[in-house]
C-alpha cells in the first residue's frame, strides 16, 4: 500500500505516519526527516537545505525528486510506504506518477488533514522531540508520560526544530497554500482523496484514517 499524507505544517502527518508504521508495517517517508538528517551531516546540499527550510521556503523540485527516487528503490519500501511531506507541488506529483509508473505501482490514498491556522500554530510551537529517537511530544497535546522521560527509549535529552517558531511558520503556511494546496484537486480527479477532520484528538484521527485505508 502507498499512501500519502497531505496537509498544512503542524497537521499531524509525521505523528500519524509514525502511528500507520506500526499498525501496518509501511515505511513513513518523510522528506522533512531527510532534509534534517542532511543538514545534520553538513553535506552540501545540507547547507542549502537550512537555508531554505529556516526561512519556511521550498527546497528544488528536482532534488526532492532525486531524493524520493532513490529512497523508494531501497528494499524496506518493498511492503509500502506513506510519503510524508512529499509530493508538495504539482511538478513533485507528476515525478511521483512518472516514477510509480515506471514501477507499475499504483497509489493507494491521498489523505488530507484539515486542521485550522490556529491550531496549526499552536501545535508547532509547542512541538519537540526526543533527540535520542525522535518520538514526537506537544507542551500540551502529547506529554510523556513520565515527565523530562521518553516514552519509547528512555531518553531525557529533547530538542525543538530550528523552524519551528511562529515567523517561520508564517512563510511554511504561506508556502503551502501558494504552493501545496493545489495538489488535492490534482489527486481528486482520480477520487482516491479522503479528507479527514484533522482537529479532533491525535487517538480519532488515527481511528478516522484506519477507517478509510481499511
Ligand atoms: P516537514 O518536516 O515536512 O514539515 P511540515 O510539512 O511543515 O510539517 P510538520 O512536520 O511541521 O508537521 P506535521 O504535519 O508532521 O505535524 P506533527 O505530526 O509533527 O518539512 C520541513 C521543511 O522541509 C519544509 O518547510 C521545506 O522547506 C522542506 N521540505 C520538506 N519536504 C519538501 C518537499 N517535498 N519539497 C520541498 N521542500 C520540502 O504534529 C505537530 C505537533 O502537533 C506535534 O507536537 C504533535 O504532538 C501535535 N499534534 C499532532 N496531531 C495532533 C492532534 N490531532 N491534536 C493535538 N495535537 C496534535
Ligand atoms: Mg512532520
Ligand atoms: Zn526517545
Amino acid at each position: 500500500m502507498i499512501l500519502i499524507l497531505l496537509g498544512p505544517p503542524g497537521c499531524g502527518k509525521g505523528t500519524q505516519a509514525k502511528r500507520l508504521e506500526d499498525a501496518h508495517g509501511l515505511v513513513q517517508l518523510s522528506t522533512g526527516d531527510m532534509l534534517r538528517a542532511a543538514v545534520a551531516s553538513g553535506s552540501e546540499m545540507g547547507q542549502q537545505a537550512k537555508k531554505i527550510m529556516e526561512a519556511g521556503e521550498l527546497m528544488p523540485d528536482e532534488i526532492m525528486v532525486e531524493i524520493i527516487s532513490e529512497r523508494i528503490d531501497q528494499p524496506d519500501c518493498a511492503n509500502g510506504f506513506i510519503l510524508d511531506g512529499f509530493p508538495r507541488t504539482t511538478p513533485q506529483a507528476t515525478a511521483l506518477d512518472k516514477l510509480l509508473d515506471a514501477k507499475s505501482l499504483s497509489l493507494g490514498k491521498v489523505i488530507v488533514l484539515k486542521v485550522n491556522e490556529k491550531a496549526l500554530v499552536e501545535r508547532i510551537t509547542g512541538r519537540y522531540s526526543c533527540s535520542n529517537c525522535g518520538a514526537g511530544y506537544h507542551d500540551t497535546f502529547q506529554q510523556p508520560k513520565q515527565d523530562g522521560v521518553c516514552n519509547s527509549c528512555g531518553g531525557t535529552e529533547f530538542t525543538r526544530r530550528a523552524d519551528d517558531n511562529e515567523e517561520t511558520v508564517r512563510s511554511r503556511l504561506g508556502a503551502y497554500h501558494a504552493q501545496t494546496a493545489e495538489i488535492v484537486p490534482y489527486y481528486e480527479q482520480r477520487d482516491i482523496v479522503a479528507e479527514i477532520d484533522g482537529m479532533q484528538d491525535i487517538d480519532n484521527v488515527t481511528v478516522a484514517i484506519q477507517g478509510v485505508i481499511g
